[in-house]
């Protein structure tokens, strides 16, 4: 059984999240999608709302799971008997800290390799706080992120529903 963990802020998911999702499904036997529970920046959704949202988006994709962690993500990884962290790549700027964590985690964890997964042309310039930041001033993201993600963020910021 191979299992692999896509651990992120999903803050919320993006199209950009869900293309690295349906590309690592067919490579893993299971992917554990693990919301970080404690991070450095403030989120928009508390973890329970980002889970939920989740499995709105993910529901009829086989072997995928979604649950929380806090702590190290290698610790996560253990954990949960994965072989793998699963990261999607964008732009090139994404690389350098990605390399940088990847490493990091194999010196705390030698025995989990982190998988890159290269998004598809479609979603290199998704990002959650940059839609956040569209929705918020009442831009369109509905080709960005999915539809259960555009109206929680439009209920968050306490904008009209649409139709
Ligand atoms: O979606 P994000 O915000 O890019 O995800 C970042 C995440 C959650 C993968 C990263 O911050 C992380 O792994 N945090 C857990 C704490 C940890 O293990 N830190 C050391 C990594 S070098």
């Amino acid at each position: 059984m191979r299992t692999a963990v896509y651990p992120g802020s999903f803050d919320p998911v993006t199209f950009g999240h869900l293309d690295i999702l349906d590309r690592a499904i067919p490579i893993f036997d299971r992917v554990i999608v693990g919301v970080l529970a404690n991070p450095s920046k403030e989120p928009l959704f508390t973890v329970q709302e980002r889970i939920e949202l989740l499995r709105t988006v993910i529901e009829g994709k086989a072997n995928v799971e979604v649950t929380s962690f806090d702590g190290l993500t290698v610790d996560f990884a253990q954990a949960a008997g994965a072989i793998a962290i699963v990261r999607g790549l964008r732009v090139l700027s994404d690389f350098e800290s990605e390399f940088q964590m990847a490493l990091m985690n194999r010196r705390l964890n030698p025995s989990v390799n982190t998988v890159f997964l290269m998004t598809s042309f479609s979603n290199v310039f998704v990002s959650s706080s940059i839609i956040k930041e569209v929705c918020r001033l009442g831009g369109d993201v509905s080709e960005a992120v999915p539809p259960a993600s555009v109206d929680a963020m439009r209920r968050k910021f306490g904008l009209e529903q649409r139709s």
